[in-house]
């Protein structure tokens, strides 16, 4: 079958032999950067299997992990023109495309998985959807992968000053490398799946990303210092090619609507349970330094992060963030 979606892969139909050519089977290229065995990944597969077991088969979800089709600095292009049908970039990715998704970025922004799940699936979720339309794209979900936290090659990130005169890795987002200048630091945007040759040649000294970003990818066996701050979130945008979105059947959309809310709840669950159980793992291993940080120290960071929300709300008027902050 591979062959042969490949061969139709402009059209994304298959003939099913069985029917003798007479059946149509829709196939959706859905192509992502991390591991398979990731919040993203595993809801990625989630979603393939629930939408060919709604549709009888009558829809295909092909999932290319590991940047295996497109690297992140390229998948939005390769999604407009119609080369693949879904990705799920991170929000900071997005943020080049619709400045305001730049609010998600904001360090300390949730506290907890509630404040995550109540903007994923409310009304600020939807809104933050609807922005991609004019872009020529369909907006199916937010799922999660879960909170960011700091690390490092040589030493541990705690206090302020740490951060000063490293460089840092970053996604392609203006509030994530205004963050590192705030810190003194040097950010240099990378995409995913360079991170781990760029580590090997030592561009960069810390880096902020999730637990399970860090363990699937073996980042921590270079930059073992981990801090547990929680202080960014990362999340994904579900995205489908409009144009094909809406060349499809009513009763497919339908469909597949169905499979991603049901993969949305249920990647909501498996990401946080994952990030946990992933960073026990860490712990137990010797050479990995992991650090809680305080609520006192917290504290400090949130202040000297202060700015970056005054910014954010000059640019884009804090309509978006009292309505995440429910305030
Ligand atoms: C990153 O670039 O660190 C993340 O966006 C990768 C991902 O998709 O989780």
């Amino acid at each position: 079958v591979w062959l042969e979606t490949q061969h139709f892969h402009k059209e994304n139909i298959v003939y099913d032999d069985e029917q003798k050519g007479l059946k149509k089977q829709i196939v959706i290229y859905f192509s992502h950067v991390v591991a398979e065995d990731t919040p993203k990944g595993l809801a990625a597969q989630k979603f393939a299997e629930l939408v060919e077991k709604k549709t009888n088969g009558r829809v295909k979800v092909e999932v290319f992990p590991n940047g295996s089709l497109y690297s992140d600095d390229e998948e939005i292009d390769a999604l407009l023109r119609g080369d693949v049908q879904m990705i799920a970039p991170s929000f900071s990715k997005v943020t080049e495309l619709i400045p305001e998704w730049q609010v998600l970025d904001l360090p300390f922004l949730f506290h907890d998985y509630s404040d995550v799940e109540r903007t994923f699936t409310g009304e600020v979720g939807a809104q933050l959807l609807a922005m991609l339309d004019q872009k020529g794209i369909k907006g199916l979900a937010l799922w999660s992968n879960g909170f960011k936290q700091m690390m490092s090659t040589t030493h541990p990130l705690i206090h302020l000053d740490d951060f000063r005169g490293l460089r840092f890795r970053i996604m392609p987002s203006a509030v994530i490398e205004k963050q590192f200048r705030l810190l003194g630091g040097e950010p240099i945007a990378v995409p995913f799946d360079h991170v781990y040759r760029s580590l090997e040649k030592h561009e960069f000294d810390g880096q902020e990303n999730t637990i399970s970003n860090i363990y699937s990818k073996d980042f921590y066996k270079f930059q073992p210092y981990i801090t547990i701050s929680n202080h960014g979130y990362l999340g994904y945008a579900v995205m489908m090619n409009k144009s094909f979105w809406e060349s499809l059947p009513k009763d497919i959309q339908q469909k597949i609507t169905e499979a991603i809310q049901e993969t949305t709840k249920w990647n909501l669950r498996e990401s946080q349970k994952q990030n946990e159980l992933q960073l026990e793992k860490m712990k137990k291993n010797r050479n990995v330094y992991i650090y809680e940080l305080s609520n006192e120290e917290k504290e400090k960071w949130k202040k000297k992060f202060a700015p970056l929300y005054q910014q954010f709300k000059e640019e884009f008027g804090d309509k978006l963030l009292r309505e995440i902050q429910q305030k």
